[in-house]
C-alpha cells in the first residue's frame, strides 16, 4: 500500500479500514481479518465504542505495533477535557501511543475546539501521539483554529464520495499543508450503482467500490472505506492496483450533486460522538 507523508514527516498508509458501526464484540475478528489481508491503517473513534477490540486485534495480530497506523479521535463531549479523553482512548486501545489523534467534530456552539487543541498540542510534544488533526473542520472553524495553533492539522477527515466532494474545502486544506481524508468515501454505498460507475467498472473487470476507491486514491486523499466483510475488506484494498483514465476520473468527478450523507459541520452539536 502506498504511503503518504503528512506535514510533520510521518508517514500513513493511503487506505485504512474505517471501523464506524461495526459492533464492539466484532470488532477484533473484523480488524484481525482486515490486518490478515494486508490493512495497516485502521480509524476508529472512541464514539465508536470499539477501540478495544481493534486493540485486541493488533495484540493478537503479531504485527510490529510500528508496522500499523492507529487513528482515534476526541468525542464532541469531551473538548473540554482532552488529555483525559485520549489517555482513556489510549487504554482501550492498550496501546503506547496513538498515530493520529484528530477532533471529531467543531462543534462551534461549544466554543471549545481551540482549547481542545492546545491540549492536543501539549500530547504531540509528550509523544504520546505522532499526528494531531481534525475531522468535519470547514474552512471557517479551520481559520478561527489556525488564529491561535502552534501546530498546522496533519489531516482534516471530511465527508468525501463522488457525489458530494467539498471541491473547496479539499483545496484550502491541501493549500494549507492539510491532507484530505475521505470518510464515507463509497457514500456508504450509495455511489456504487451509478451508470458511470458500472460501466468502468465493467471495462476495467473490477467492483464499482474499487472503482471508486481508486479514483479517492488517484486524487491523492487518505481513503478508510468500512466493511465488515471478509471479501469486500480484500476487494476494497484490491482497489490500489486499479489505474483509470484521465477520461474515467473525469466522469466519476462529473457526478458531484452536493448530496452530503452525513451532518452538518457548522450546525451539528450531539454528544454520543
Ligand atoms: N469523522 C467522521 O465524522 C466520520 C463519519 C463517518 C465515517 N467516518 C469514517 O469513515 C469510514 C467509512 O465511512 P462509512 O462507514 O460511513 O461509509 P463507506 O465506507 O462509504 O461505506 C460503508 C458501506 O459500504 C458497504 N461496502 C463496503 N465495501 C463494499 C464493497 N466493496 N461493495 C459493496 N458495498 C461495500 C459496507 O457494507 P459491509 O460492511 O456490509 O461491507 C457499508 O454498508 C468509517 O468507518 C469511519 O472510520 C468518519
Amino acid at each position: 500500500m502506498k504511503e503518504l507523508t503528512l506535514n510533520n514527516g510521518v508517514t500513513i498508509p493511503q487506505l485504512g479500514l474505517g471501523v464506524f458501526q461495526v459492533p464492539p464484540e466484532e470488532t477484533q475478528r473484523i480488524v484481525e481479518d482486515a490486518l490478515e489481508a494486508g490493512y495497516r491503517h485502521i480509524d476508529t473513534a472512541a464514539g465508536y465504542r470499539n477501540e478495544a477490540g481493534v486493540g485486541a486485534a493488533i495484540a493478537a495480530s503479531g504485527i510490529p505495533r510500528e508496522d500499523i497506523f492507529v487513528t482515534t479521535k476526541l468525542r464532541n463531549g469531551e473538548q473540554g477535557m482532552a488529555q483525559e479523553a485520549f489517555l482513556n482512548s489510549r487504554k482501550a486501545l492498550g496501546l503506547d501511543y496513538v498515530d493520529l489523534y484528530l477532533i471529531h467534530w467543531p462543534v462551534p456552539s461549544q466554543g471549545l475546539f481551540t482549547q481542545a487543541w492546545k491540549e492536543m498540542e501539549r500530547l504531540y510534544a509528550n509523544s504520546q501521539i505522532r499526528a494531531i488533526g481534525v475531522s468535519n473542520f470547514l474552512p471557517q472553524h479551520l481559520d478561527t483554529l489556525l488564529e491561535s495553533a502552534e501546530v498546522v492539522p496533519a489531516v482534516n477527515q471530511i465527508e468525501l464520495h463522488p457525489s458530494y466532494q467539498q471541491a473547496e474545502l479539499a483545496t484550502k486544506c491541501r493549500s494549507l499543508g492539510i491532507a484530505v481524508e475521505a470518510y464515507s468515501p463509497l457514500g456508504q454505498g450509495g455511489d456504487l450503482n451509478g451508470n458511470a460507475v458500472t460501466s468502468i467498472a465493467q471495462a476495467h473487470n473490477a467492483s464499482t467500490a474499487q472503482v471508486v476507491l481508486a479514483w479517492h486514491l488517484a486524487s491523492g486523499s487518505i481513503v478508510i472505506p468500512k466493511s465488515a466483510n471478509p471479501e469486500r475488506i480484500r476487494e476494497n484494498l484490491a482497489a490500489a492496483s486499479l489505474t483509470l483514465t484521465d477520461e474515467e476520473l473525469a466522469a466519476i468527478t462529473a457526478l458531484e450533486s452536493g448530496a452530503r450523507i452525513g451532518s452538518d459541520p457548522a450546525v451539528a452539536a450531539f454528544t454520543q460522538m
